[in-house]
């Protein structure tokens, strides 16, 4: 069954769609709009922006699961996501990712009971000048070591 989008999001679609010639160019913050209603994009959730934009869910799901910004489950409150590609890791992402598994009592790809984080390892975030770096939601974090990661966790809410 396909979501239903809230007539707040259809109003914002419809406005993001106007300002492209066409449709489909529309794609990657119609996905956004609609990862804001759900929280991810769903199978379900892909097929129904392919109909509103007139393209096969085929490409729909291509760009959902080229782009790590789109989540394809559920996400806690914050999304931790930690770069493991090779200049994070030559300056020790490593270290860092075990430390956030310790400090948050969940392996990569998992989720706290609390649904307060989801942690996620990523593939180069494009900061590679400040690297090691990760994630917050949205937020970037650079040149990090373990007391920064802390006082940036802790500092949540
Ligand atoms: S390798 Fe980590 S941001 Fe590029």
């Amino acid at each position: 069954m396909s979501p239903e989008f809230s007539e707040q999001t259809k109003k914002a679609i419809a406005e993001i769609v106007a300002r492209y010639p066409k449709k489909e160019a529309a794609l990657l913050p119609v996905l956004h709009a609609a990862q804001r209603e759900f929280g991810y994009i769903s199978r379900a959730t892909e097929k129904s922006v392919a109909g509103l934009l007139e393209i096969s869910p085929a490409k729909v799901h291509e760009v959902v699961t080229f782009y790590t910004m789109y989540n394809r489950q559920p996400v806690g409150r914050y999304h931790v996501q930690i770069c493991s590609n090779l200049s994070c890791s030559l300056l020790g992402a490593g270290s860092l990712i075990d430390h956030l598994s310790e400090k948050l009592g969940i392996q990569p790809g998992e989720t706290t009971p609390d649904q307060k984080f989801t942690f996620s390892l990523v593939q180069c975030l494009g900061a590679c000048e400040q690297a090691p770096c990760m994630m917050v939601n949205f937020e970037y974090f650079g040149n990090l070591d373990t007391p920064k990661i802390d006082e940036i966790l802790d500092n949540l809410e």
